[in-house]
């Protein structure tokens, strides 16, 4: 079978799943207070319909998988469908992305199942703060989720800051000394314009600003290749000299890595997206449900190749196409 080589020839290695739009938290930058319109479960693929598309995937190549929401941990048999993820030929990391709020009950099933990497969003270290960011008092259960991943294995352990200004943004050097601490990996995000386009740059802080703060405080950081970079998703990352963890940061906005992007997404109703900001998307989910051949769904993985964009088109796409759902994307 032909590799995952799209028309820039980018090889696509990395595919992240959303498995469901539904989440127990209520980020300010994600959704509103009430949710949303949750898709009915018969519109979200099953987990044998996303076994199939993955593991015909791999069979051309495709390397990594990361399972994301809405929030993965709420949708039921989430532990065996990681373990039979672990156990496709082919695939060489399995990773997850949660709000942590399941993952202290879930850590050792995940780990077991074979899941070695996670990703926690975790926008404050106050539990205040995180209370007003997420919406619900529930920084200690997501900070012991944490605790629990590092003391069933998990490694590395990475945490997602969304960094907004005057929200979070004074927590920098916090968040910073953590991996002189701890052997994480935080990673500083930059907000997107996804569910606030209208109050977005209200509160949207630009990376050099951050970076000079870090400099003042602790020095030079020293650059860093994490072991897994061929499939990595877009962090560059550093280390203070000496320190356990890691500090990367994700240009989400001001980025140029689209010329090296080996990503593709496919959302929990079953459509897969070439790019994150682009709604333009193949359907495998009435391909699937016709009782299609394997060699159908090959033939939509290169569709998507296909017309995977060269770059993403935030600046050109008018307003109200930008509400791109995360939740559906799974980010
Ligand atoms: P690793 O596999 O550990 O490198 O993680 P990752 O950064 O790929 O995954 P994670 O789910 O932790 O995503 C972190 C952030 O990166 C999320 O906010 C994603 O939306 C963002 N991100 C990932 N890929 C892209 C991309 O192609 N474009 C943009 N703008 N953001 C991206
Ligand atoms: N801007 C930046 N990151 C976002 N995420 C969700 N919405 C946004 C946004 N508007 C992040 C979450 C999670 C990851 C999958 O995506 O915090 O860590
Ligand atoms: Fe839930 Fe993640 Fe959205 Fe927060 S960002 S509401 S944790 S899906």
């Amino acid at each position: 079978m032909d590799a995952l080589i799209d028309s820039y020839q980018r090889v696509i290695t990395y595919l992240r799943v959303s498995i469901t739009d539904r989440c127990n938290l209520r980020c300010v930058y994600c959704m509103p207070e009430e949710g949303l319109a949750w898709t009915p479960t018969h519109e979200i693929l099953t987990y044998d319909e996303l076994t199939r598309i993955i593991a015909i995937a791999a069979k051309r190549g495709l390397q990594k998988v990361r399972v994301t929401g809405g929030e993965p941990l709420v949708r039921t048999g989430v532990v065996g469908f990681v373990n039979t993820l672990t156990h496709i030929p082919g695939l060489k990391e399995v990773a997850l992305t949660t709000n942590g709020v399941f993952l202290k009950d879930l850590a050792a099933g995940l780990y077991q199942a074979g899941l070695r990497r996670v990703n926690v969003s975790l926008d404050s270290l106050n539990r205040e703060t995180f209370s007003k960011i997420v919406r619900r008092d529930i920084f200690d259960r997501v900070w012991e989720g944490i605790k629990e991943a590092e003391r069933v294995g998990f490694d590395p352990i990475k945490i997602n800051v969304v960094l907004q200004r005057g929200v979070n943004d004074h927590e920098v050097i916090d968040f910073v000394r953590l991996t002189t601490e701890r052997p994480y990996h935080i990673r500083f995000i930059e907000y997107m314009p996804c569910a606030n386009w209208d109050t977005w740059l209200e509160t949207y802080k630009p990376f050099t600003p951050v970076m000079e703060e870090i400099q003042a405080a602790f020095g030079e950081m020293v650059p860093v290749s994490l072991s897994n970079a061929d499939n990595a998703g877009p962090a560059v990352n550093y280390r203070l000299p000496g320190a356990p963890g890691v500090v990367g940061f994700i240009h989400a906005v001001s980025h140029d890595f689209c010329d090296t992007c080996n990503r593709i997404r496919l959302t929990a109703d079953g459509k897969m997206r070439p790019c994150l900001f682009s709604d333009i998307a193949v359907d495998f989910r009435e391909v699937i449900r016709s009782g299609c051949a394997d060699e159908c769904i090959d033939d939509l993985l290169s569709q998507v190749l296909y017309i995977k964009p060269k770059y993403h088109e935030l600046d050109a796409i008018p307003k109200e196409k930008k509400l791109v759902t995360m939740v559906n994307i799974g980010g």
